[in-house]
């Protein structure tokens, strides 16, 4: 008989404005994962900037590249599909992946600059569904004024604005809302227990499924 399968790991995604706490958070959640609960877990990004694909994009933000709008949001997503083989592999041998930023970054930035918010989709259609997705909300004016934006291409109040308008188009019932005004601990507790559900649920043989829900 083949050997049991591991219990599966859970595709866990956090979503923000700039400057919402996502990455601080999610390099929290990965050490207490691996170090206070013992579990298997990667933290994983996208862009993914170490990737050829990666470096046109890091080009691009840094307003080293001009590209259509269109080219870069197919670049956002061949992105996400150069890691998919390995994100179902990683997810099928039992290890959680914390992502910062996924399809739905993919969708809100692309459509805030007035792209149609179907077109932006269909690219993402097929990638794995999130098990959870952790929306960071902070209003666009607080995240600003949170040690101030780089010179990155979308780093602005008022693109910024637009991006929050088209996440919450976005927003379903099955997203966990975090109140990301709140201080530092009280959200990284929330985010935690959430995780652990999502886990366990995962754990207890939920399904993968693909984009979109
Ligand atoms: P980062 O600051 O999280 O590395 O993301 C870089 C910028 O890229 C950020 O402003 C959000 C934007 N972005 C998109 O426009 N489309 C995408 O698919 C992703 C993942 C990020």
């Amino acid at each position: 008989p083949p050997p049991p399968r591991p219990p599966r790991g859970s595709l866990i995604v956090l979503e923000g404005l700039d400057r919402s706490g996502k990455t601080s958070q999610c390099a929290r959640l990965v050490s207490h994962l691996q170090d206070k609960e013992g579990l298997p877990v990667e933290a994983w990004r996208f862009p993914d900037r170490t990737t050829c694909v990666g470096s046109m994009i890091a080009a691009y933000l840094a307003n080293q590249s001009q590209l259509d709008d269109r080219a870069i949001h197919l670049l956002f997503s061949a992105n996400r599909w150069e890691k998919r083989v390995l994100m179902e592999s990683k997810l099928k041998s039992g290890t959680s992946l914390v992502v910062d930023r996924y399809s739905y970054s993919g969708v809100a930035f692309s459509a805030a600059k007035g792209l149609d918010i179907e077109w932006c989709k269909a690219p993402e259609v097929g990638l794995i569904a999130p098990d959870l997705v952790l929306f960071l909300d902070v209003p666009p004016e607080k995240a600003a004024e949170r040690g101030g934006y780089g010179t990155e291409r979308y780093e602005q109040l008022e693109f910024q604005k637009e991006v929050a308008k088209h996440y919450n188009l976005l927003r379903d019932p099955t997203w966990e809302v975090v109140d990301g005004s709140l201080p530092l601990e009280a959200v990284e507790e929330q985010i935690r227990r959430l995780t652990m559900d999502s886990i366990v649920t995962c754990q207890k043989g939920k399904p993968l499924a693909n984009l979109w829900l």
